[in-house]
């Protein structure tokens, strides 16, 4: 019997085992090939009219690294991980709606009529609403940092999301354009030591039937 052959992990077990790791393995790198796939399937996550929002800032060079230090405001993990992915959002995701329902139509998914009405409709919300274009570009690249660290994790790597950093100063260190807001760092790597343990509240907590009183 061949000992070595590891058995891929439930969905339920990925996500019980996903917990916040800070001390990685300094030094490691992840096969670009690994990352990819981590990356491609972070971006299957769904998003509002399919217009993707998110981009991935994917820093692997150590200089750059050290350089997050500070703007992490000192925390480790970016600088010990393999790789911190700063997850954008984008704010201009209506320029999306039309390669996204015109690949649409030509596969035949929707007819003319549902192509024009859609980015009609995409336009529209966007046209003037800088909220909008934020919200959207803030829940939409949650949506798929939430699948990369589950799929990371699936690989075998852990990951901490990060929301402990200073904005304006990333933006400035790594020329992020304008069009794109910083969502989350998340670092991924092997780790040096397990997550802290944390609790969670019963759904007696959490859930509310139908209506609130
Ligand atoms: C949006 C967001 C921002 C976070 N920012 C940080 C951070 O800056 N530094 C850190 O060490 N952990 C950060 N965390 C991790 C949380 O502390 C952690 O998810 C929470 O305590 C639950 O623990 P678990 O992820 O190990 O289950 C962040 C988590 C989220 C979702």
């Amino acid at each position: 019997m061949n000992t070595n052959v590891k058995q891929a992990m439930t969905a339920e077990e990925v996500m019980e085992a996903r917990h916040s790791v800070r001390k990685y393995q300094p030094g490691t790198a992840i096969p670009r090939q690994e990352l990819n796939e981590i990356l491609r399937l972070a971006a299957t996550a769904p998003s509002s009219w399919n217009l993707q929002h998110w981009r991935f800032l994917v820093v692997t060079d150590a200089a750059k690294k050290e350089r997050l230090l500070s703007i992490a405001y000192g925390q480790r993990q970016v600088v010990d991980s393999s790789a911190t992915i700063i997850v954008l959002g984008d704010l201009e995701a209506d320029k999306s709606a039309r390669p996204v329902y015109d690949h649409a139509l030509e596969k035949g998914y929707v007819n003319e009529q549902v192509r024009d009405t859609m980015i009609q409709q995409i336009e529209g919300a966007y046209r003037g609403n800088p909220q909008i274009a934020r919200d959207e570009a803030i829940l939409n690249g949650s949506l798929a940092a939430m699948q990369l660290m589950l799929a990371a994790k699936a690989k075998g790597y852990d990951t901490c999301p990060m929301g402990g950093f200073d904005r304006d100063a990333l933006i400035r260190e790594l020329n992020i354009p304008k069009r794109y807001i910083p969502v989350m760092m998340i670092t991924v790597g092997k780790a040096a030591a397990p997550a802290y343990p944390t609790m969670r509240f019963p759904l007696e907590q959490l859930v509310i039937e139908n209506s609130f009183e």
